[in-house]
């Protein structure tokens, strides 16, 4: 199958583009190469990237030539970043993906949105989220994906477009953005850089493999039904947990922990049910904690030719902005 992959250049699009070319799919990119896309992400894959924004319909056009389906990666997804700036994430995750759509709406392809446990808020009080559950996002990114997910679920019912929807746990893995969580601290704690912990630290996230949320994607594409949404859950964790397993695993020393300012409107825990896609045949082959964070720190350790770059420029003015006072105070 010819498959239209957006934001392919990214974290999880370039894992997910890794597998499809492994099972002999035919593959087209679509990236506007942002600050997180990078096109080492998609060497040795051979697969066609056509750069450009997904917001327009023309490079959509163009891009989706031929193909019959089409799963949007595509995103600005730094809950910080959408923080100090939400009109990007508006852009792209709202009004690309109502683009995308109307490309789904006239070709008949089939459409599969990369949403993301975000939307259903903050679970504090317990329990576990499952897809009909209301949304509550709370950063301007979950309320982006929320209103992305929205024109999804708008298109099934008004135009017909087979659309399904997966909303992914927290993702980790090698080719990781340095910005969030774990690829954050361990390329921090590999370089003896403070490790700024969120408030308390004892938020909870559930952690999923690149590789297992893909497959869970890719399952969506082929066996999902229109209209339906599936949960991608992973393995539960408070950030000092995680945070205490990396300085192990990268040998580094506990004072490289600093507590910083919370995060403006931090989400105390994510948790979500997904009976729905276990029963469609997934299940995760990575744990977190024994053999997936070991191997992607032993990534990070033998691929700084892929990460020190990055590190520099403008990553280096987002990491002053975000951190330089929190640092200090
Ligand atoms: P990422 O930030 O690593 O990559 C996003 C990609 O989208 C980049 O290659 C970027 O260049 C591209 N992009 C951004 N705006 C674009 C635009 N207007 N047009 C075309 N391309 C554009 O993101 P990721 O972590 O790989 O996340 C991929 C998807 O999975 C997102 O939709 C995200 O919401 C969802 N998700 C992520 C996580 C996670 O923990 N990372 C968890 C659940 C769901
Ligand atoms: P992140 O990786 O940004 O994912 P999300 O906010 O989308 O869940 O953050 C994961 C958790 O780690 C979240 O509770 C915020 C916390 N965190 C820190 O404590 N310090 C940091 O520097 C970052 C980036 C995140």
């Amino acid at each position: 199958m010819r498959v239209l992959v957006t934001g392919g250049a990214g974290f999880i699009g370039s894992h997910f583009v890794k597998r499809l070319v492994a099972q002999g799919d035919e593959v087209v990119v679509l990236d506007k190469l942002t600050y997180a896309g990078n096109p080492a992400n998609l060497e040795g894959t051979g697969v066609e990237l056509v750069v450009g924004d997904i917001a327009d319909p023309e490079t959509v056009k163009r891009a989706g030539s031929g193909c019959a389906a089409i799963v949007n990666f595509a995103a600005e997804t730094h809950v910080d970043r959408s923080i100090l700036g939400p009109k990007e994430f508006v852009h792209t995750d709202v009004l690309g993906t109502m683009t995308l759509l109307e490309w789904a709406r006239s070709t008949r392809a089939r459409y599969v949105q990369v949403s993301t446990d975000e939307v259903y808020g903050d679970l504090e009080a317990g329990g576990r989220a499952v897809e009909t559950d209301p949304l509550r996002p709370s950063s301007p990114y979950s309320a982006a994906k929320a209103g992305g997910d929205l024109q999804v679920l708008a298109y099934v019912r008004t135009y017909g477009v087979a659309a399904s929807i997966t909303r992914g746990a927290n993702t980790f893995g090698p080719n990781q953005y340095p910005e969030k969580l774990v690829p954050l601290f361990v390329t921090n704690a590999l370089d003896g850089e403070p490790l700024p912990v969120y408030g308390d630290g004892k938020q909870v996230r559930e952690w999923l493999h690149a590789e297992d949320h893909c497959a869970g994607v890719d399952l969506v594409l082929r066996e999902g039904a229109p209209g339906e949404i599936y949960n991608i859950g992973g393995e539960d964790h408070e950030n000092l947990e995680v945070t205490y397993r990396i300085l192990e695993l990268t040998g580094a020393d506990a004072s490289l922990i600093r507590h910083v300012e919370d995060r403006a409107g931090h989400d105390r825990r994510y948790a979500i049910d997904d009976t729905k896609l276990r029963n469609l045949g997934w299940k995760p082959a990575h744990s977190f904690g024994e053999g997936g964070l070991p191997e992607t720190v032993e990534w990070y350790r033998g691929n700084r030719a892929w990460w020190e770059p990055i590190k520099s420029g403008e990553y280096r003015r987002y990491y002053e902005e975000q951190y330089a006072e929190r640092l200090q105070a």
